[in-house]
């Protein structure tokens, strides 16, 4: 099970044992972390589950596609480099580790 940590936006670090397979959404929604709105369930529609991955991780996640790129253009705090959606990213045991920041707003 991968540790992910999550900085909140009050720069408080939370960590979690997360199961392969379920998104990151689903994993700070799941967990009742404030900052992740989700509106549409982690169909890529929204731009309300964003966050900023860790520099050190940015590389080793799958590029973002298709609607996570058009979405990304839609984020209600700036859109950084390291920026993604949270429902578009799959754990799996590779992800052990990864830290992301919550940004201080998602609309
Ligand atoms: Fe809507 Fe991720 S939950 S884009």
């Amino acid at each position: 099970m991968p540790d992910i940590t999550f900085i909140l936006p009050d720069g408080t670090p939370h960590g979690l044992e997360a199961p392969e397979g379920v998104s990151l959404m689903q994993v700070a929604t799941g967990a009742g972390l404030n900052g992740i709105v989700a509106e549409c369930g982690g169909s890529a529609m929204c731009a309300t589950c964003h966050v900023y991955v860790d520099p050190a991780w940015a590389d080793r996640l799958p590029a973002p596609l298709g609607n996570e790129l058009e979405m990304l253009e839609c984020t209600a705090t700036e859109r950084l480099p390291t920026s993604r959606l949270s429902c578009q990213i799959k754990l799996t045991a590779a992800l052990d580790g990864l830290v992301v920041r919550i940004p201080e707003r998602q609309t």
